[in-house]
C-alpha cells in the first residue's frame, strides 16, 4: 500500500476526483487531498476530508512544515484534475500554495491529468509547459475527448476515474517490476470460424485486440506468453514478445489449449457456441425453393473444462460481453455466468451501459466465482489489458 498526495485544482471536473479519491482508499493507499483554493469552490473540504479521512490544507500557512513533510511522504503525487494555471506554475516552478510547493520538493513519481477547454490545451503556451513537464519525467495524461462544459467537445475532458486509476497503479507498481515473472501465461484471442463448406464459415466480428492487448500486458509484466490466436489480422501481433498459435476453429481452440499446463490461461477469444453438424464437402448450391435449412450442434464449453481440469494455483480467466433483457440487466446475466462458469475472474464488458460520448474504448467489470466485483477498468484496450494483469496478478499472489 502507498502513500499518494492527491492534489486537485479548480476546474468543473474536480467532483470527478472524489470518485479517483474513493478508487485509491479502495486500493488501501493512504490519500491526502491538496486542494487549491479554487478547487474548494468547486468541491469542499468536507468532502475531501470525509472521503480521505484525513484533513485537509490548501496553504502553506495552516501549517509550516506540511509542504516539506508531504513532498518526502508521498511515493506519488497526482493532480486531477489539473488546469491550464497549474501547468503552467509546475512548469515554472512557482510555489504559492500547498499543493505547489508539495510539486517542487517531490522526488516521486508525478501524474498530472489536464481538463480544460481545447483552446486553452492547444494554446501555445500550454504546448510548452506539457513538454517542459513531460521533459523533467512528470507523466502528464492526454485529455479525453468529449463534451466539455457548457455546448462545446474537443480534446480537454478529464479522463474517467478509472483510467486515472489505471495510470496511478502503473507508476506505483510497474508492470516492468515483474508480478507475473516465471509464470507461463497462455492468452486465446480473435474468434473462432466454424466451417459450412469449402468456401463459406460462421462467425464472429471478433477482431482479437483486447486479448492481444492482454499477451502484451502480461509478457511486460514478465510473463512468458503463448497467445491463441484465432482468426486474427497479423498485422496487430507487431512487437509482440508471445510465441504465437494460430488457430481457426473451435476445435482447434481446444486442442491448443487442452494440452497447456500454463500458471495463467486468460480465454479472451469470442468462441463459437455452435458449429455445423456436418460440413459439406463441396460448395454448397443455392437451393431451388430459395431457403437453406442448417443444422447446428453445440461446441464444447472449453472454458468450463479448463475449470473443470484446474489444478491447485492455476489462476482461470473467462471473458463475457453481455446486453440486458427482459430477464435480467447485462450484470446480472453477468454474475450468473461468473457463478455457472467458476474461472477464477470474469471480465464482464458492460456493452449494454452508456458511458456518455463514445470516448471511452472499452469499460470492464471483473467478476470473482462468486460473482462479486473486484475491479473495474475504463479505457483503451492496452490500459484495460493492464489492470486485467494487475488483478489476474495479484490473485496468483494470494492462491500461490
Ligand atoms: N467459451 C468457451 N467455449 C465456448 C464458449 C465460450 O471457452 N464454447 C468462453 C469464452 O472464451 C469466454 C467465456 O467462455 O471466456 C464466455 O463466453 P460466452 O460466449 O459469453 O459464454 P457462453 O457460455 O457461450 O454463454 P452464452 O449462453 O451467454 O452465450
Amino acid at each position: 500500500m502507498a502513500r499518494v498526495v492527491l492534489g486537485v485544482t479548480g476546474g468543473i471536473a474536480a467532483y470527478k476526483a472524489a470518485l479517483l479519491l474513493r478508487l485509491l482508499t479502495a486500493d488501501g493507499h493512504e490519500v491526502q487531498v491538496v486542494p487549491t483554493a479554487n478547487a474548494l469552490r468547486m468541491v469542499g473540504e468536507a468532502t475531501w476530508r470525509a472521503l480521505s479521512g484525513r484533513p485537509v490544507h490548501t496553504t502553506v500557512w495552516e501549517d509550516p512544515t506540511e509542504h516539506v513533510e508531504l513532498g518526502k511522504w508521498a511515493d506519488l503525487v497526482v493532480v486531477a484534475p489539473a488546469t491550464a494555471n497549474l501547468l503552467a506554475k509546475a512548469a515554472h516552478g512557482l510555489a504559492d500554495d500547498l499543493l505547489s510547493t508539495t510539486l517542487l520538493m517531490a522526488t516521486c513519481p508525478v501524474l498530472v491529468v489536464p481538463a480544460m477547454h481545447t483552446e486553452m490545451w492547444r494554446n501555445a503556451a500550454t504546448r510548452a509547459n506539457v513538454e517542459t513537464l513531460r521533459g523533467r519525467g512528470v507523466v502528464v495524461m492526454e485529455p479525453a475527448v468529449g463534451r466539455l462544459t457548457g455546448p462545446d467537445s474537443g480534446p480537454g475532458r478529464l479522463p474517467e476515474p478509472e483510467e486515472i486509476h489505471a495510470a496511478a497503479t502503473e507508476l506505483l507498481h510497474p508492470l516492468a517490476d515483474g508480478p507475473l515473472t516465471g509464470a507461463r501465461v497462455l492468452v486465446t484471442a480473435g474468434g473462432t470460424r466454424e466451417s459450412l463448406d469449402p468456401v463459406r464459415f460462421l462467425g464472429n466480428r471478433s477482431s482479437g485486440r483486447q486479448g492481444i492487448e492482454i499477451a502484451r500486458a502480461a509478457a511486460a509484466a514478465g510473463g512468458e506468453v503463448t497467445l491463441v490466436a484465432a482468426n486474427v489480422d497479423p498485422a496487430l501481433l507487431a512487437g509482440l514478445a508471445a510465441s504465437v498459435a494460430t488457430v481457426s476453429t473451435t476445435a482447434e481452440l481446444e486442442a491448443a489449449v487442452a494440452g497447456s499446463d500454463a500458471d495463467v490461461i486468460v480465454m479472451a477469444a469470442a468462441v463459437a457456441d455452435y458449429r455445423p453438424a456436418a460440413v459439406a464437402g463441396h460448395k454448397l448450391k443455392k437451393a431451388p425453393d430459395g431457403g437453406l435449412t442448417l443444422r447446428l450442434e453445440q461446441t464444447p464449453d472449453i472454458l468450463a473444462g479448463l475449470v473443470a481440469r484446474r489444478r491447485p494455483g492455476q489462476v482461470i480467466v473467462g471473458f463475457a460481453a453481455e446486453t440486458g433483457d427482459d430477464a435480467a440487466s447485462a450484470r446480472q446475466h453477468a454474475e450468473a455466468k461468473a457463478r455457472r462458469k467458476g474461472a477464477d475472474l470474469l471480465v464482464f464488458n458492460e456493452v449494454s451501459e452508456t458511458r456518455g460520448f463514445g470516448d471511452v474504448p472499452n469499460e470492464v467489470v471483473m467478476l470473482d466465482a462468486a460473482g462479486t466485483a473486484v475491479g473495474r477498468a475504463a479505457g483503451t484496450k492496452a490500459e484495460v489489458a493492464r489492470r486485467v494483469v494487475e488483478t489476474l496478478a495479484g490473485l496468483r499472489t494470494r492462491l500461490g
